[in-house]
C-alpha cells in the first residue's frame, strides 16, 4: 500500500488527536528501512549510536560529522517516517552561531527534517535561534546523557522537590523557546503526567512513564540485539541476538562439515 511521507505538521496533527506517537531510532540503512516498514512516526539518528553501535562507553565522544554519516544512511531508506537527527555534544552548548550552524548542517547535508538537543532554561537561546531558522528543534530534559558528568552517572532525574520543580520549569522554558515536542527520559511516571499536563506540545517519554503523548525506545533494544543488561524501562519485544548467534554457529558447524554450500548454492 502506497503510504504518504509524514511531516511535522502530520506530527502535530497526531498530538492534537489525542493519538499516542511512536518514535524509534535508527542508526543505518537497514535499521532504518526496517522501522520505516513496520510503520513507525519518528525515527531519530540518535546520538545513542555511539555506544550502540560504535562501542564507546558514553555519547560524549560523538561527532558532529559522525551523526551526518549515519543520517544519511538512515535517508536513504525512509519513504514514510519523519526524521530527526540528534545534535551531539558541542555541536550546540557553544552558542546560538554554532548551534545554528550544525542544526542546519544535519538538514543541509544530512537531509533529517528535525533536530534533538538536550537541556532546559540553559539551552532556551540556542533553540530560539535554531527554531528563528525554522530548523525544527525536538527539546530532551530529565535524564539526559550529554550530562552524565554533572549527574554522576545516568540516574533517574526530578525525584525530590527542587529538582522536580527545576524540570517543569526547564520544559516551560523548551516549549516557550520554540520547540515543536519534548523528550522526558528517566523522570518518575507523576512529574512526567504532571509536565505533559502543563505542555502544549508532544512530550515523548523514555523511562518516563505512560502519561506521556508518545514513547521511543533505541532500536537495538527493542529487538534484544544489545548482549547487556537492559533497564528497567526497555521491554523487549524480540531477542534478535541469540537468534542471531545461533543461525552464525550454524553456519559454522555447516561450513565445518562441509554442508554449506550446497548443490542449490553453486552455479552450473
Ligand atoms: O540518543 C538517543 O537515542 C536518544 C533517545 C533515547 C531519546 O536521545
Amino acid at each position: 500500500m502506497e503510504r504518504k511521507k509524514i511531516t511535522l505538521p502530520n506530527i502535530l496533527k497526531l498530538y492534537d488527536a489525542g493519538e499516542r506517537i511512536s518514535m524509534l531510532t535508527a542508526y543505518d540503512f537497514p535499521s532504518a528501512a526496517i522501522a520505516d516498514a513496520a510503520g513507525i512516526e519518528i525515527i531519530l539518528i540518535g546520538d545513542s549510536l555511539g555506544m550502540v553501535v560504535n562501542g564507546y562507553k558514553n555519547t560524549m565522544p560523538v561527532t558532529i560529522d559522525e551523526i551526518l554519516y549515519h543520517t544519511r544512511a538512515v535517508m536513504r531508506a525512509v519513504e514514510y517516517g519523519f526524521v530527526i537527527a540528534d545534535m551531539p555534544f558541542l555541536s550546540y552548548q557553544t552558542g546560538a552561531h554554532d548551534a545554528v550552524y550544525n542544526a542546519g548542517r544535519l538538514l543541509k547535508e544530512g537531509g533529517a527534517e528535525a533536530v534533538k538537543l538536550e537541556g532546559g532554561r540553559n539551552m532556551a537561546e540556542v533553540i530560539k535561534a535554531i527554531t528563528r531558522a525554522d530548523i525544527p528543534v525536538m527539546g530532551h530534559i530529565g535524564l539526559t546523557p550529554q550530562s552524565i558528568h554533572r549527574m554522576g552517572g545516568y540516574k533517574i532525574q526530578g525525584r525530590d522537590v527542587k529538582s522536580s520543580a527545576a524540570l517543569i520549569t526547564d520544559a516551560l522554558a523548551v516549549e516557550d523557546a520554540g520547540a515543536f515536542a519534548l523528550v522526558l527520559e528517566g523522570i518518575p511516571g507523576g512529574l512526567a503526567k504532571e509536565i505533559t499536563a502543563k505542555l502544549h506540545i508532544p512530550t515523548i517519554g523514555i523511562g518516563a512513564g505512560k502519561e506521556v503523548n508518545g514513547q521511543v525506545l533505541v532500536f537495538h533494544d527493542l529487538l534484544g540485539l544489545s548482549g547487556h543488561k537492559q533497564p528497567t524501562f526497555v521491554k523487549q519485544y524480540a531477542h534478535l541476538r541469540e537468534t542471531a548467534v545461533s543461525a552464525i554457529q550454524q553456519y559454522i558447524k555447516e561450513v565445518k562439515d562441509g554442508v554449506f554450500p550446497g548443490e542449490e548454492h553453486t552455479y552450473k
